[in-house]
Order: structure tokens, then C-alpha cells, then sequence
């Protein structure tokens, strides 16, 4: 049995997964990097077989870590998809696709290695977004996930506070990685299959989307691997942590009233003067 602490991350080969689990290992940890398809680190890293919207892959992964580690210091829930687009033209294996890696993924994994977090005295480091907290028009499908990944945070902290195991959420700021990239190919993908007189509806709601996101600046991987060590480490880890970039629209637009935070989201992507 190792003597260093131990940690798993989920979504290991993707740019926030990868930086952490470098990060983590640099600052002396066991780290299990959960990836479901092929990965390389560097010597010390464990590379887990792990696809989180398979019970029986978590089921296995944890039976592996718990032959070989005591106990996990830390889970951190990283795996993660984007599915954008308006909603009326998400088709039903997408939603699922969203729902299944976003929410039912951490769930999954929580589950199965609760045993291992409750002996390692243990912590669960959850990975949202600020459109957990303030949903966001053609990201609907994103959004829904993520607030049920806060909503399950939310409950489970209460739940295991019996066991002093804290449930930390982070929320990034937009960040550069591959995940737009790969959310774009997929909403191209299903839009070539949908009606096509749907699609000609929304041609101004996509065309703003594109010219919204167009201006947000992505921030560096390793402010947000930093921020999640952070959590990994701290003795007494917050509730929440923001990534400065992601401070505006998850920390100011909830608090606004509604009608108002509505407007400035319709204003700042565009969607104000739409007209069919
Ligand atoms: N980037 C941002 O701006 C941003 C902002 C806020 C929140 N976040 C959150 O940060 C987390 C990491 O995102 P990222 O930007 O690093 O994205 P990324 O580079 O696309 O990485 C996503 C990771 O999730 C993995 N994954 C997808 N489906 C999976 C499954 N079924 N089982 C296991 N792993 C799966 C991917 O594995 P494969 O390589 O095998 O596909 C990849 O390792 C996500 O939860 C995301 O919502 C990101």
C-alpha cells in the first residue's frame, strides 16, 4: 500500500484533467487519471480505465484503486461534454449525452468510490460552470447539467458532513481547451440531421452565439488546476471556487432580479433584436 495520498481524476486526458493531474502529482500525490481511452503521463501517474457513464467501467476502476491504495484523499469530477445549440433543435441522444457525462457521470463515480473517500478521510472536488448557476440561452442542455451537478453538491455536502467529507464545486472561467471544439462539431453534426426548416428559424440565434462567444478570451489551463489543487490541499476547503475569469456571470447575474438578468444576457449575446 502507498504511503502518499492519493487522488483520482476523471477527464484526465482533457486540458483541465491533464494540467490537474500534473499539478497534482508535481505537489507529491498518487494520482489515478481516469481516462476512457488511451493516455500518457509521466512516470508515477496511474492511468485508470474509466468511462463515467458506465457503471460497470466505474464499478471496476474502484476495485482496482482499492486494491492498491488504502484510501483517496480526493476525487475530482473532470470529465465533462458540452452540448450547445437551441434547445428545440438538441436531438434526444445528444440531451442524454449531456446529462449522462455532466451529472450522472460524478454521480456515478461518488458513488463507487465513497468507501475509498470515507477511509482516506477523503474530499470530492466537483468540476462545474458558471451556467450551473445562471443558465444560458443555446447552452440549455450545458446548463441543466450543470445545475444538476450543483444540485447533487448541494445535497450530498449535508449528507456526508456525518463523515466530516467535504463536496467542493469549482467553477472555471472560460477556458482554452478542446471542449468548444469538439461541442461545435457535434452541434454541426446535429444540425445536419434536423428539419431543415427548424434550423432556418434560429440562423440569427446561431449567428449571435457565434459572435458572442467570438469575444470572450479563454484563460490558461493551469489557473484552473491551480485553483482545484487548491481545494486538494486546503485543510479547511471552501464550499466554492470561482477561477477569477468566471467571477461576473456566476457570482454577480444570480444575484440580479430576474427580469434584469435576463435582459443582460438576451443584450450581451445578441438576442435582443431578433426577429424571425
Ligand atoms: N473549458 C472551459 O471553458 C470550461 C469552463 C467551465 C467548466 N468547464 C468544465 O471543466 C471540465 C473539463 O473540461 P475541459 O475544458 O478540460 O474539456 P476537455 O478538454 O474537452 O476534456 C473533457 C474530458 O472529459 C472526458 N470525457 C468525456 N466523456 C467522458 C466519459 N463518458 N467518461 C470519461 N471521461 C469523459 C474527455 O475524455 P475523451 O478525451 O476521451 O473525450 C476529456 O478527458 C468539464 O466538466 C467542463 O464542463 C470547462
Amino acid at each position: 500500500m502507498t504511503e502518499e495520498r492519493a487522488v483520482l481524476v476523471t477527464g484526465a486526458t482533457g486540458g483541465i484533467g491533464t494540467a490537474t493531474v500534473r499539478l497534482l502529482r508535481r505537489r507529491g500525490f498518487t494520482v489515478y487519471a481516469g481516462a476512457r481511452g488511451r493516455a500518457e503521463f509521466e512516470p508515477g501517474v496511474r492511468v485508470l480505465p474509466l468511462d463515467v457513464t458506465d457503471p460497470d467501467s466505474v464499478a471496476a476502476a474502484a476495485k482496482r484503486v482499492a486494491g492498491e491504495v488504502d484510501g483517496l484523499w480526493a476525487v475530482v469530477n473532470s470529465a465533462g461534454v458540452i452540448v450547445q445549440g437551441p434547445l428545440e433543435l438538441v436531438p434526444a441522444d445528444e440531451w442524454r449525452r449531456q446529462v449522462e457525462v455532466n451529472t450522472l457521470g460524478p454521480a456515478t463515480v461518488i458513488r463507487e468510490f465513497l468507501p475509498l473517500i470515507r477511509a482516506g478521510h477523503g474530499r470530492i472536488v466537483n468540476v462545474s460552470a458558471a451556467t450551473g448557476r445562471v443558465a444560458m440561452p443555446l447552452l440549455g442542455a450545458l446548463s441543466a447539467s450543470k445545475a444538476g451537478l450543483e444540485a447533487l453538491s448541494n445535497a450530498l455536502r449535508l449528507e456526508l458532513a456525518a463523515w466530516r467529507i467535504p463536496v467542493v464545486v469549482i467553477e472555471p472561467g472560460t477556458t482554452e481547451t478542446e471542449i468548444f471544439a469538439r461541442a461545435r462539431a457535434a452541434a454541426d453534426a446535429a444540425l445536419q440531421q434536423a428539419d431543415r426548416e427548424r434550423v432556418g428559424l434560429y440562423q440569427g440565434h446561431l449567428a449571435a452565439y457565434e459572435k458572442a462567444m467570438g469575444r470572450f478570451k479563454p484563460g490558461p489551463v493551469d489557473k484552473v488546476a491551480d485553483v482545484i489543487v487548491r481545494a486538494v490541499e486546503a485543510r479547511r476547503p471552501r464550499r466554492r471556487y470561482a477561477v477569477a475569469e468566471a467571477r461576473t456571470l456566476g457570482a454577480i447575474l444570480p444575484k440580479l432580479p430576474p427580469a434584469l438578468r435576463d435582459s443582460l444576457l438576451a443584450t450581451s449575446l445578441g438576442l435582443n433584436h431578433l426577429n424571425p
